[in-house]
């Protein structure tokens, strides 16, 4: 079988930490065969989904839009937690006492889901069980940590209160949560991917799926000039592409990294986090012999913020604290907010029988994205399995998630609104600056305009192709992205993020 080695890519152009080669085999599908399921996407979802799936016994096959590993897993700071973004207070107050247990059970599922496969297989990626720690700076602060306290007890999350934490930062209490973990997520997902191969599952990379036409239990799916059938398909891409009815049920949020060498040698042996808002999580992380401290934060809405005011913000916050001597790395990646708080998994209500996703993992995505996976497998094997209820598309919390719903999508309709109808930046297109994209109105027309390196001019639609709100520019990651549902293309209009499935219009000036 000829290997093709390809470099690991990412939607975006900074590079994380992750990003090295691997040999993919080159397999030609058969475009006559019906498979089991056809998985879309590449992450950490669909391939934990692809695997289970094919030692099951189905035919599988998994296509990529780009390489193994793009999205978000490309670009996750890689902690694994025994507790989440959503707390389990919170999670108890939406889904009542049995509903933050399982949650709990779900997100325990991950980690475990994880050791398990680094184990069995025998991976070599950096995986390692560290204590966690949470602080909280001040009063307001100590509540809430108090409160998320009460939660991880009521679910018998084992936890603690402590009197020192590895930080510099100082702090009012703290909580240690024993038994967390981190690992290298490219090294990971390579060799869960190897092992769905060796088990006869196919991989395509450079394969987007243009559009899926459904009949007779059958799925046919396009791309380019040949197609895919399966009798069921599984989205694990974040947010299925086109219109639907996660679109309003999820906000997209972007978090930002750095890789720092330190003058010192305090790196903490644990995993840290605080409660600012929005909070920061540090870790380390040996790369290539080199000790780093890998810190996060400056979450923020995507296409609502300045990305090089986050990464400065975030660069101030870290020279601060720590003696740092360089920073090697420095990249973003993006996330989805479930409104109510729990992650979206299952068969989609508004498609054909038979097509599934998975999203709304807020931070916590290597678990949620392996017990997703899971998940999805077992309703397609016709398992059971008690987490599909919780997590099910089709539920509606609308009284617990109210006020986060409507907070969201207030801001998604003052989109829709504003971005059809006004122009928010109005700018002559000769002072569109080297490496900067900007909105400029043209003959009453908005205009994505991004002026490359040469010097030429990329100008595009600005309206989004999924539902019509306008892109903002990304400095950092130099792509144009959009603040209602988060798709995002690249500076010819290429989409690399969904849900959005067609590119944006060029514009010809
Ligand atoms: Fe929905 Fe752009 S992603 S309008």
């Amino acid at each position: 079988m000829k290997n093709v080695v390809s470099k690991l890519n990412r939607d975006g152009k900074q590079v994380s930490p992750w990003q090295h080669t691997s040999k993919i085999p080159v397999i030609h599908h058969h475009e006559n065969m019906v498979y089991d399921c056809l998985i879309v996407g590449a992450g950490i979802t669909g391939i934990t989904a692809a695997l289970k799936l094919q030692l099951a016994g189905k035919t599988t096959l998994v296509a990529e839009a780009f390489t193994i590993g793009y999205g978000t897993t490309g670009g996750t700071s890689a902690h694994i937690n025994t507790f989440a973004d959503t707390t389990y207070t919170e999670a108890e107050s939406a889904f009542g006492k049995e509903g933050a247990r399982q949650f709990a059970h779900a997100v325990n599922e991950g980690l475990n889901l994880i050791r398990k496969n680094v184990e069995e297989y025998r991976i070599d990626c950096d995986f390692k069980i560290l204590p966690g720690y949470l602080y909280a700076e001040d009063e307001e602060q100590v509540k809430q940590l108090d409160d998320i306290y009460k939660g991880a007890v009521s679910v018998e999350v084992p936890v603690e209160y402590v009197s020192d934490v590895p930080t510099n930062v100082p702090y009012q209490k703290a909580l240690k949560f024993d038994g967390q973990a981190q690992f290298e997520p490219i090294k990971y997902l390579h060799r869960l991917a190897q092992e769905y191969l060796k088990a006869g599952g196919i991989i395509l990379q450079y394969t987007k799926i243009d559009e899926v036409e459904s009949g007779d239990g059958v799925h046919v799916a396009k791309t380019g000039q040949t197609s895919i059938k399966a009798k069921s398909i599984i989205y694990a891409t974040h947010m299925p592409p086109g219109i639907n009815v996660l679109n309003m049920r999820c906000a997209p949020y972007r978090s930002y990294v750095f890789g720092v060498k330190l003058k010192d040698d305090k790196y903490p042996d644990a995993l840290v986090y605080d409660l600012q808002e929005p909070y920061h999580y540090v870790r380390t992380h040996v790369i290539n012999g080199q000790k780093l401290l890998i810190i996060g934060g400056n979450d923020h809405k995507t296409g609502h913020d300045d990305e090089e005011a986050a990464f400065a913000d975030l660069e101030e916050y870290t020279r601060q604290y720590y003696n740092v001597d360089v920073v090697k790395y420095r990249w973003s990646s993006q996330y989805y907010v479930p409104v109510d708080g729990l992650p979206y998994v299952g068969e989609m209500p508004d498609r054909a029988d038979g097509i599934y996703c998975a999203t709304g993992f807020n931070g916590n995505g290597m678990m949620l994205g392996s017990v997703s996976g899971a998940i999805l497998a077992d309703l397609i094997l016709g398992n059971a399995n008690p987490l599909s209820q919780l997590f099910s598309i089709k539920r509606f919390k609308p009284i617990d998630g109210f006020t986060e719903f409507v907070k969201e999508n207030a801001d998604v309709a003052w989109h829709f609104v504003a971005d059809r109808f006004k122009a928010e930046e109005i700018k002559a297109l000769n002072d569109v600056e080297t490496g900067v994209g900007k909105i400029i109105e043209l003959d009453g027309k908005k205009v994505a305009a991004y002026r490359d390196e040469q010097g030429e001019l990329h100008t595009l639609s600005s309206v989004c192709t999924h539902m019509g709100c306008t892109v903002k520019w990304n400095t950092t990651e130099k792509s144009w992205d959009c603040p209602c549902h988060g798709a995002r293309f690249d500076i010819d209009g290429n989409v690399v993020t969904g849900p959005a499935t067609v590119n944006l219009e060029k514009v010809n000036v």
